[in-house]
C-alpha cells in the first residue's frame, strides 16, 4: 500500500459510501496531493505531510468531482483542481487554529501546538502557495482566477469575523454574510470549477455555484453548533473556541435577539466574565446552554440550517437524474446531521 492510499483508507466508512461514484477519483487526489506535499529538507517534509494525515472529510474535492460527474465527465483538469481547492482549504485551518489557539485538528495535535505559531503560519502560506501553482499549470488562467477570488472573499470573511468578536450586537444578517465568505465561497467555488471543467453551460455552472454556496452556510451554521453541543473524540478538532474567543455564532445571535433589555445585561455580564482557562470556561458554556434551551436557540439554528440545504437541495433538482446528482443531495443532507 502506498502512502498515499493508506491515507485514504482512513476516510470513515460512511463518506466512502458516500462518496461512491467518485471513489476512484477521490484515491488519484490523494496522489496528487501525496505528490505534492513533498520537500527535500526532512523538516519541511515532516510539517507538510503533517497536516494531511488522518481525519479530513475531503469534502471540498469531493463537491467538485460530483459536480463534475452530474454535469458530464470527470477529466484530469478536475483531479488537479479537487487537489488545489482541498490545499487552501487545509491552508485556512492551519491558519484559523492559530486564531483560534486550537490544540486538536483532524484528530491530531495542531501545527500550531506541536510546532508553534511561526510554523503555522509558514505552513499555511506553504499550502496557498503551492495551490496556486498547481492551479497555474492548467491550460486557462480560468481556474486561477476563480480560486484566487474565492479565497481573497475566504481571507476578507475571516478577517471580518476576527473584527467581530466580543461584538455582541452582531446581526443573524452579518453573520451570514461573514460564514458565506469564510466558508461557502470555497464550497460554490468548488461546484463552479467541477461543472465548468465539465463544459456545461453558464447558466447550469452558476446553478451549481448556487447549490454550493446555500451547501457551505448550512455547513458552517452546523459547525457552530457543533462547537456548543459536539463532542471533542468524535469531531477530531478543538470545540468550544468560538465561545473563548468571544464570537458570536447563530446560539448564542438568536438568545441575544430573544433577551430583553435586563435578560440582555446578564448575558454579556457571563460573556465578559474573567475565566480561568479550564474550569472557568466549562462554567460559562454551562450557564449559557441553559439560555440556549430558554429561548429554543439550538433548535432555532438547526432549522436554519436545515433550510439552507433544503435550498441547496432545490437548485440541483433540474439536473438529470444520476448517481452523483443524488449523492450531492444526500451531502446536503449529512452537513447539517454531521457530528464530525
Ligand atoms: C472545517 O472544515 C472548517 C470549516 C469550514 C468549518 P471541515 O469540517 O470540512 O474540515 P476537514 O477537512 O473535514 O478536517
Ligand atoms: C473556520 O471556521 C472556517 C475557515 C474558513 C477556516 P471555524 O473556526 O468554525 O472552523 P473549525 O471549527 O475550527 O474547524
Ligand atoms: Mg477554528
Ligand atoms: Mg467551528
Amino acid at each position: 500500500m502506498t502512502p498515499s492510499t493508506m491515507n485514504f483508507a482512513a476516510l470513515p466508512e460512511s463518506l466512502r459510501l458516500l462518496y461512491a461514484p467518485v471513489l476512484e477519483d477521490m484515491g488519484e487526489v490523494e496522489r496528487i496531493l501525496a505528490a505534492e506535499m513533498v520537500s527535500q529538507d526532512s523538516f519541511v517534509d515532516e510539517l507538510v505531510k503533517y497536516g494531511f494525515k488522518l481525519g479530513g472529510k475531503r469534502l471540498r474535492p469531493a463537491l467538485l468531482l460530483l459536480s463534475a460527474k452530474a454535469c458530464g465527465t470527470i477529466t484530469p483538469e478536475h483531479h488537479t483542481l479537487s487537489a488545489v481547492v482541498e490545499m487552501i482549504h487545509t491552508a485556512t485551518l492551519v491558519h484559523d487554529d492559530v486564531l483560534d489557539e486550537a490544540d486538536v485538528r483532524r484528530h491530531l495535535a495542531t501545527v500550531n501546538s506541536r510546532w508553534g505559531n511561526e510554523a503555522s503560519v509558514l505552513l499555511g502560506d506553504f499550502l496557498f502557495t503551492h495551490a496556486f501553482y498547481l492551479a497555474s499549470t492548467l491550460e486557462t488562467t480560468f481556474a486561477c482566477r476563480v480560486i484566487g477570488r474565492a479565497t481573497n472573499i475566504v481571507c476578507e470573511g475571516e478577517i471580518r469575523q476576527m473584527g467581530s468578536c466580543g461584538v455582541f450586537s452582531l446581526t443573524e444578517e452579518a453573520y451570514l454574510e461573514i460564514i458565506e465568505a469564510k466558508t461557502a465561497e470555497l464550497c460554490a467555488c468548488c461546484c463552479e470549477l467541477g461543472a465548468h471543467y465539465a463544459g456545461v453551460d453558464e447558466q447550469l455552472v452558476a446553478r451549481l455555484a448556487r447549490y454550493g454556496r446555500y451547501l457551505g452556510v448550512a455547513f458552517q451554521i452546523a459547525d457552530d453548533l457543533l462547537d456548543v453541543v459536539g463532542e471533542e473524540k468524535v469531531a477530531g478538532k478543538s470545540l468550544g473556541t468560538d465561545l473563548e474567543k468571544q464570537k458570536p455564532t447563530l446560539p448564542l445571535i438568536r438568545t441575544l435577539q430573544c433577551a430583553n433589555l435586563k435578560e440582555r445585561q446578564q448575558l454579556e455580564a457571563i460573556l465578559n466574565e474573567d475565566s480561568s482557562p479550564q474550569d472557568g470556561s466549562a462554567c460559562r458554556a454551562r450557564q449559557l446552554a441553559l439560555w440556549y434551551d430558554r429561548f429554543d436557540a439550538i433548535r432555532y439554528s438547526r432549522e436554519k440550517a436545515q433550510a439552507y440545504a433544503d435550498r441547496a437541495m432545490e437548485e440541483i433538482s433540474p439536473l438529470p437524474e444520476s448517481d452523483a446528482k443524488q449523492v450531492l443531495q444526500q451531502i446536503a443532507q449529512f452537513v447539517v446531521a454531521r457530528s464530525a
